[in-house]
């Protein structure tokens, strides 16, 4: 089994508690406002063609349509694309879901005026290739807009759930912004691709929730952060 075969079962495997997670009826209305206001915010006004990379079970995907974008999404976890479909297909406009690795998103060159991902750089293969692969899907002025933190930069050894079991030496040697200790490891890895004007900003909306309603069991409260670059 490849390690991408290892995260693959992971997340497929974690999709019902994951998605039970993002649906959470006491902070539900104030994450869709929160992360409305950082999607407005780091891309263009709608509508564009939107690439969302790792899209799991969909959040991002679905706020970005609801924005008002033509959304695509792609995952490689079926577990996690079901549920995606689910959400895509209860909104107007949802966004489309297709089976897709991020590392290589099968799609022309310069279909999208925007690649966007949320909680995916640090469990990426291959980061620099994946988004030199996202440049190119770009428009000419177009816009790669990743959210991420750094999760976990102790290591991964204490991590949540059975996380560990697949997060193993072989998965993590594969990974290297799993264990990043700070954020602009990340950013190094857009600016490396080409982009232009790489911005990083700290979500406070979003710690201010995490603080008053609680972070995801196993998980510490940290600042998570938006990276913006322009093609
Ligand atoms: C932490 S989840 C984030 C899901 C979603 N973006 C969100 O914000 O809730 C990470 C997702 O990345 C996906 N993923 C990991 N590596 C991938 C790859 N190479 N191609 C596509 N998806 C990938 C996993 O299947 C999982 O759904």
């Amino acid at each position: 089994m490849s390690a991408q075969d290892r995260i693959n079962a992971y997340w497929a495997g974690r999709a019902p508690s994951y998605d039970e997670y993002q649906q959470r009826p006491d902070r539900f209305a104030a994450d869709q406002q929160a992360w409305s206001a950082i999607w407005e915010q780091a891309l263009p006004p709608a509508p564009l063609d939107v690439l969302d990379v790792g899209t799991g079970t969909g959040q991002a995907a679905t706020v970005l349509a609801g924005l008002g974008h033509r959304v695509t999404g792609i995952d490689l976890a079926d577990g996690m694309l079901e549920r995606a479909r689910e959400h895509a297909a209860a909104i107007a406009n949802g966004p489309v879901i297709r089976h897709g690795d991020a590392v290589h998103p099968d799609f022309p060159a310069a279909s999208f005026d925007a690649v966007t991902s949320r909680y995916l750089m640090w469990t990426l293969r291959e980061p620099e290739v994946a988004v030199a692969n996202w440049v190119r899907l770009l428009r000419r002025g177009g816009t790669v807009a990743v959210v991420d933190s750094t999760w976990f930069p102790h290591g991964l050894d204490n991590a949540p759930e059975n996380m560990s079991a697949h997060y193993d030496t072989q998965v993590q040697a594969v990974l290297p912004l799993a264990t990043a200790t700070s954020i602009d490891q990340t950013v190094a890895v857009l600016e490396k691709a080409g982009l232009r004007e790489v911005t990083v900003t700290p979500l406070t909306s979003i710690y201010e929730l995490d603080r008053r309603f609680g972070v995801a069991p196993n998980h510490d409260l940290q600042m998570q952060f938006l990276i913006t670059g322009q093609r």
